[in-house]
């Protein structure tokens, strides 16, 4: 029995082993989900050196993944294509600067794919992340439950990270959501979150040391997040790679577990045709359904400025 509880074969494609693609193998492989990883880059010696590096630490895991270098060809009978491919954001730069370049890149990608006859998932973790993510549902013409993006997951788990040590709690006992674009626009949803099964408000008044205004220090601190990590390293994957091998495992091991992820949108909060992260059940076909949050007034005009901003981006390129 795998590591994902389950008997049926698992096999990904990872496009681009960058610092992020490369760290989504590594945790992907220490925590032994998939059968097969194929390795596809441009940047083949770099790729092929991966999966040796990778290979050698083999013995090291539980349940040994099959890794393995490869080509847009060998994604025929792959279950699982995870796209970090793309220029990355440069200090100073936002997400939505890259979207000219990485459009051009993901056509090509994407297409190649597709050409393998590739009928599988494809989650992607390119920024910007939402565009990219509708961008490879058009190129691919694959149904919308099965083109996911990494959308606010990483967002998210900030945020349950920066809750849990101001209330001195885990962050898995932190339920509270990021929602919106993955990017500048995004908004916390502080309407639906708890702490433990107490809602945060009420967890405050109870509590004389904590104050309602630090709750928007925290969000402005996840919002802002990946800018401070640029300007100290150079880039953010860590994090981003994580978040990916949790989306990944909740789709082969089939989990209906609640992710916010980057989803089609067709009327949520009145908005529609646009991929935006979301609380979506995700399982062994992708996204099941969206759950639907009762965002109040401040919240519905935040999402909805978060999904014109999108929409502003997207109008462009696709009619
Ligand atoms: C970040 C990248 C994944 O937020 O956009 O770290």
């Amino acid at each position: 029995m795998r590591g994902n509880g389950s008997d049926r074969l698992s096999r990904v494609a990872l496009i681009g082993t960058g610092l992020v693609g490369s760290s989504y193998a590594f945790a992907l492989m220490n925590q032994g989900i998939a059968n097969e990883l194929i390795m596809i880059d441009l940047n083949q010696e770099k790729a092929q050196g991966d999966v040796i590096d990778l290979n050698h630490g083999k013995a090291f895991t539980a349940n040994p993944t099959l890794i393995k270098f490869g080509t847009y060809q060998d994604c025929t009978n792959v279950d699982l294509v995870v796209i970090c491919a793309g220029a990355n954001q440069k200090p100073g730069e936002t997400r939505l600067d890259l979207v000219e370049k990485n459009l051009k890149i993901f056509k090509e990608i994407v297409g190649e794919v597709m050409a393998s006859g590739f009928d599988g998932i494809f989650l992607v973790a390119t920024n910007p992340v939402d565009i990219l993510t509708y961008a490879t549902w058009k190129f691919s013409g694959l149904p919308k439950e099965r083109v996911i993006g990494s959308g606010t997951i990483l967002d998210t788990a900030r945020f349950r990270y920066l809750l849990g040590d101001y209330f001195n709690v885990a962050p898995k006992n932190v339920h509270a959501y990021i929602i919106g674009e993955h990017g500048d626009s995004e908004l916390p949803v502080y309407s639906s979150a708890y702490i433990g099964t107490i809602p945060i408000m009420k967890f405050i008044e109870r509590h004389e040391k904590y104050k309602k205004e630090d709750l928007d220090d925290i969000f402005i601190r996840v919002r802002d997040a990946a800018y401070e990590i640029i300007k100290s390293k150079g880039a953010t994957y860590y994090g981003i790679a994580m978040g990916l091998v949790r989306i990944t495992k909740a789709i082969f091991s089939n989990e209906n577990s609640i992710l916010t992820v980057s989803a089609h949108v067709d009327g949520l909060y009145g908005q529609d045709n646009v991929y935006i992260g979301v609380p979506a059940v995700i399982n062994r076909n992708g996204i099941r359904e969206l759950m639907e949050l009762d965002l109040n007034e401040e919240e519905k005009e935040k999402f909805a400025n978060s999904a014109n901003v999108l929409k502003k981006i997207l109008a462009p390129h696709f009619d």
